[in-house]
């Protein structure tokens, strides 16, 4: 049997906990670090839970579905104000278990009520958890093509000719932005065409979108899958995660939410959510949808927030491109572009199982055997060691 994730995750920090050497790297780690490495807490959030501890408010039970001011912003912040099925009130939504909680709920609905085949296709390769997530929910998972290891880069004709092979009416699972691992995103051109590809297989959009904003800093740019493939009339499923974005990892706030045809189906699936969600954890924790609301609907702390994650973006894009720079400066000759074309926490870099175990052994550089490394575990204090690293093993 295959290491889960997690396992491979802490196989690593037991790995970087236990090397004595003082400038050691640890790029394991999906969660975002500040310049000097260590864990963030967003000014809005600390903001957001001092109003709320003022406010002195009660413990008791959400509804099955969560809090309502929270789910209500956060279809807002993902559909976008000009969002037709918003305003027409036909997008069912349910507070989730953080992303992955969403995608379980998600996959177990589509179980349940998906006319088609129960089978879901995920990108090569996927956020690791997907496999397990959606196998869970009782649906069979298939691949679809998505990275080409020669070009570090999409295997575009690759995901459109799986998209046009699969049978009539199958699921994809896609991710809105921010690819984990590869951070190789479709580009609006190629968004459009897979749009249309979709839709000429009658195919089911289910997007996984754990990085609005962080991506690109820009919430409304992160959303442009999701918002296209709805004015092309797709009713797609949602899978929303707070984690990065709001830095909200520990406190588990998403939301799981699907499009549907009428106000009446949407009542409808509201209430299938609601028998789904009853039997597997009653109702969801309120602390984190209750920060993260306060920070929606607060027209000032959200204007606060929406730059806080631009600044996490941003450290993030000057950490690839002051990687990239690192490495030309040491006479690197391999083509590095992709390093800054890619986007959002993990960077891809080509380098092979040994080159990355050399990185570990010799360099004291840890990170995941398939060449990716959390972007946000550079630091400017550590790119430079990182860079002649990596430069060390791949020349
Ligand atoms: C692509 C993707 N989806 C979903 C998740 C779910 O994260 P969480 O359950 O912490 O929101 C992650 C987290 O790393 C992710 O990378």
């Amino acid at each position: 049997m295959g290491l889960l994730i997690a396992d491979v995750i802490g196989c690593i920090t037991e790995a970087f906990n236990a090397d004595k050497f003082d400038k050691k790297i640890n790029l394991g780690v999906g969660a975002y670090r500040d310049d000097k490495g260590k864990p963030y807490v967003l000014p809005s959030v600390r903001t957001a839970e001092e109003k709320l501890l003022h406010s002195k408010l009660n413990k008791e039970y959400a509804g099955i579905a969560g809090v309502p001011q929270f789910t209500k912003a956060a279809a807002l912040l993902a559909y976008g104000p000009n969002s037709v099925p918003l305003k027409e009130d036909r997008i069912a939504i349910t507070q989730s278990i953080s992303g992955t909680g969403a995608l379980r709920v998600g996959g177990a609905f589509l179980e349940r009520f998906y006319p088609g085949d129960k089978k879901i296709y995920v990108p090569t390769p996927s956020w690791a958890n997907h496999n397990a997530v959606f196998k869970d929910s009782g649906l069979q998972v298939e691949k679809y093509r998505y990275y080409n290891k020669d070009t570090i880069g999409l295997d575009f004709e690759g995901v459109l000719a799986d998209i046009k092979a699969a049978p009539k009416g199958s699921i994809f699972l896609l991710h809105a932005c921010a690819h984990n691992p590869t951070g190789i995103d479709p580009t609006e051109p190629q968004w459009r065409e897979i749009s249309n590809a979709m839709k000429e297989g009658g195919h089911f959009a289910f997007f996984d979108m754990a990085y609005q904003g962080f991506a690109s800093g820009d919430t409304d740019k992160d959303a442009f899958a999701v918002r296209h493939f709805i004015n092309e009339g797709h009713n797609v499923a949602l899978a929303q995660s707070f984690a990065k974005n709001m830095g909200l990892y520990g406190e588990r706030v998403g939301a799981f939410s699907i499009v549907c045809e009428s106000a009446e189906e949407k009542k409808r699936v509201d209430s299938q959510l609601k028998i789904l969600v009853r039997p597997m954890y009653s109702n969801p924790p309120v602390n984190g949808a209750r920060i993260a609301s306060e920070i929606l609907n607060d027209p000032v702390l959200n204007e606060q927030w929406l730059a806080e994650v631009k600044g996490m973006a941003d450290r993030i894009i000057t950490m690839r491109a002051l990687l990239k720079k690192n490495l030309e400066d040491l006479g690197s000759k391999h083509d590095w572009s992709h390093i800054t074309s890619q986007i959002g926490m993990f960077a891809y870099t080509g380098l092979n199982p040994k080159q990355m175990e050399q990185l570990a052994k010799e360099h004291s550089v840890y990170a995941t055997k398939d060449g990716r490394i959390s972007v946000a575990g550079i630091t400017t204090g550590n790119v430079k060691r990182l860079a002649e690293s990596i430069h060390k093993v791949t020349c």
